[in-house]
């Protein structure tokens, strides 16, 4: 399949692009497009067939749903069984924006968006490019992240370009994404409100406004409550170890490390924060990407994918990641290190 790939105005989207996109929604086609979190690959959430094709284009296990995407709180209305005084407040506060709700589903969506789950994952996103994209079609839009699966989420028109290039017809590229994590999704459907994928809003955010808020940690055997949690996910190619510490002591770490990899003729990538860099430049890895301030969390969630990517793409053989403090948007992006790193984190 050839893929088309057009730039479109992310603040004032052209209408003929978006009718663009919209139509090949309408036919069950798949169609790659910008959020505010990550590059979301949408089709049809009414139509079976067309949602079958993403997981095809992702190489997706069928186990894991979908979030379905709406433009309007009346569109979510017609997909779910009902809302309670919690979800009426999240909706209030954090729609269109970086928040997944969990809620009971109707008939009308069908199996295959849900795996078979009688609760639905349901999001409004608050970039001008999907929400007119939805308004357009007049659908409510199934869509993972535009990622082959077990890769990172796609920041950019490139990213999604290099993963989906000859799956599908069109990408509509608006260039990086702000949030550049994925959105939280949150279970309400217990007695007590359950983060099952941490994201762009933060524990605290929810805390202040819904009082208790739990995350779901499952032990050893037990199965996540959100099945996408399982996956080993965001793993580069390279052997990848998480450090987490004073900057002075990951540095050290670092040091012995990179000298290893050497040793081994392994070319050694680092993922560091600001303060570190200066420290870490003398000791030559083979590529210094700098995410972001440790104060600024925002900013490492911002470049955690691309320098995720860039890694793979420099071929690096060993990746060391720096991490920072779990706390607010923090603990969002120490969900996707440390599942980048699989086993290995040293706290130290
Ligand atoms: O920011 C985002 O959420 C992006 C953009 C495109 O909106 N989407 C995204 O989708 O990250 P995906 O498919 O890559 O991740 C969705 C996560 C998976 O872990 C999945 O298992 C979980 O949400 N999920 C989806 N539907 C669910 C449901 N009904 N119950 C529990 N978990 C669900
Ligand atoms: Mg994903």
């Amino acid at each position: 399949m050839q893929t088309k790939r057009i730039y479109i105005d992310g603040i004032c989207p052209e209408i003929e692009l978006i009718q663009e996109g919209a139509h090949w929604l309408q036919v069950g086609e798949l169609v790659a497009f910008p959020t505010e979190t990550v590059y979301g690959l949408g089709a049809n959430a009414l139509d079976a067939l067309a949602c079958a094709k993403i997981f095809a284009a992702k190489g997706r296990p069928q186990d894991n749903p979908l979030i379905v995407h709406v433009c309007s709180r009346a569109m979510a209305d017609t997909l779910v069984d009902g809302w309670t005084a919690e979800a009426e407040l999240c909706v209030q506060h954090f729609w269109p924006g970086p928040l997944t709700l969990v809620l009971k589903k109707n008939s009308v969506i069908p199996d295959v968006v849900t795996a078979g789950l009688p609760h639905l994952a349901l999001r409004m996103p608050s970039h001008p490019v999907a929400l007119r994209l939805i308004e357009e079609a007049g659908l409510p839009i199934a869509a993972p992240s535009a990622n082959k699966s077990g890769k990172p989420s796609p920041t950019s028109g490139s990213h999604v370009w290099r993963d989906m290039k000859g799956k599908i017809p069109l990408i509509l590229d608006a260039g990086a994404c702000s949030v550049g994590l994925e959105s939280t999704v949150l279970d309400l459907s217990g007695d007590v409100p359950m983060i099952l994928r941490p994201g762009g809003i933060s524990r605290e955010q929810l805390e202040e406004l819904l009082g208790e808020v739990r995350v779901d940690t499952p032990r050893e055997n037990q199965a996540p409550k959100a099945p996408g949690m399982k996956y080993r996910h965001y793993a580069p190619q390279g052997e990848m170890i998480l450090l987490v510490g004073s900057s002075e002591h990951v540095v050290q770490r670092m040091d012995q490390e990179i000298r290893r990899g050497h040793a081994r003729l392994k070319k050694v990538g680092i993922l560091c924060t600001l303060e570190s860099a200066p420290f870490l430049h003398p000791l030559l890895p083979d590529l210094l990407f700098v995410l972001g301030s440790k104060d600024r969390p925002e900013e490492v969630a911002g470049s955690l994918f691309e320098g995720l990517r860039l890694c793979d793409e420099r071929g690096m053989g060993l990746i060391l990641a720096e991490g920072i403090e779990e706390a607010g948007l923090g603990a969002a992006v120490m969900n996707r290190l440390q599942k980048a790193a699989g086993q290995r984190i040293e706290y130290i």
